[in-house]
């Protein structure tokens, strides 16, 4: 059996912050951030949370593929953001969305972690273990964002997607994915806890901190790379791609994806001048956008591909249904 995404689901909030706004917090423009990251908006939460989010997300996705929750075997949750440590977010979905069958289990690679999610899932469901599995990416970026850092504060926005992927006899899906540890310290956010015995609460005063030149260098190098890398695995050659599906973390990053895949710009929908990067959850709000408005079609193959911290990449190429 072989995996199929099927319903979509999202949850975005309301409250939006522009470049403007931003300009108010620290030193920038929006024309500066529009040039240099193509974001124009992002949105960010007030009263919700990360599990709020995931639960509506994922409410929406389970009416969107017609299914009953109880049919879901696994709930996958890919954050860095939640609001909870225990219980996981995935059993807080489950609670929130009904569906008693399922196991729950968090997952943390950063932005690569919706791919990272499809992968385990697909492993899962072709290892005959699980049928149904529902899929979200939810973050809380606004929570770990430093909002007096220029160089980071204006990347990222909230936001929650879903999916649910289900057994199918007849489909494709295959997938690569990379970690590289040595280069961790590109991007990275430390943890919150207390520090073991000596109970020193850090607080609030870790947020993340990113070198951003240098992952920009390693997505422009990478993604391009593995893109092609798993259209060889899986024996597709570009003309038959209709999409790439990439992460939404900068405009001038997917612009360079495309140019050095030698691909048209149009073959790479985008949505971060409205979101910003959602880290986890922005492959699943690209996903559902383009489901709801008819551009993704039945039987067209497309690419995901994921990259952030960690160092962490990946990309799969798949039938849509
Ligand atoms: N507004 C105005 N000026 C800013 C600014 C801002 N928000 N942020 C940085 N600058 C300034 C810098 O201080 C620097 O000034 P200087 O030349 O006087 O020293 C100048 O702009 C250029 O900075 P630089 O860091 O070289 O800009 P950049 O072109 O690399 O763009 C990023 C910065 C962060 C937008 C870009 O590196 C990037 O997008 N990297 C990838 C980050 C990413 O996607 N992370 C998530 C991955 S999942």
């Amino acid at each position: 059996m072989i995996g199929v995404l099927k319903g979509t689901g999202v949850y975005i909030p309301a409250h939006v912050l522009n470049n403007d706004d931003l300009s108010k917090m620290v030193e920038t423009n929006d024309e500066w951030i529009r040039e240099r990251t193509g974001v124009v908006t992002r949105h960010v939460i007030e009263d919700e949370t990360t599990v709020f989010m995931a639960a509506e997300a994922a409410k929406a996705a389970i009416a969107d593929a017609g299914i009953m929750p109880q049919e879901i075997d696994l709930i996958i949750v890919a954050t860095i953001s939640s609001n909870v440590i225990l219980p996981c977010t995935a059993c807080e979905v489950q609670k929130e969305v009904g569906a008693i069958n399922a196991a729950c289990f968090d997952m943390n690679a950063a932005c690569t972690g919706f791919l990272f999610a499809c992968n385990t899932a697909q492993a899962y469901i072709q290892s005959g273990m699980y049928k149904c599995v529902l899929i979200i990416g939810a973050e809380s970026l606004s929570n770990l964002v430093d909002w007096t850092d220029r160089g980071t504060c204006i990347l990222f926005g909230d936001g929650a997607g879903a999916a649910i992927m289900c057994a199918e006899e007849e489909a494709q899906y295959v997938a690569v994915t990379h970690s590289d540890g040595i280069k961790g310290s590109a991007l990275e956010c430390e943890s919150r806890h207390r520090k073991g015995w000596e109970k020193k609460l850090i607080g609030d005063t870790t947020y993340m901190r990113m070198d951003g030149q240098a992952v920009f260098k390693f997505a422009v190098k990478k993604v391009p790379e593995v893109i092609e890398e798993v259209l060889e695995k899986a024996g597709v050659q570009k003309v038959e791609i209709s999409y790439y599906i990439l992460h939404q973390a900068n405009k001038r990053i997917v612009e360079s994806v495309a140019k050095r895949l030698k691909e048209p710009i149009g073959k790479f929908p985008m949505n971060l001048y409205e979101y910003g990067n959602t880290s986890s959850a922005s492959i699943p709000i690209l996903l559902d956008e383009l489901k709801k408005n008819g551009t993704l079609k039945r039987g067209q193959k497309i690419v995901m591909a994921g990259f952030g911290a960690g160092l962490s990449w990946g990309a799969a190429v798949l039938t849509w249904e």
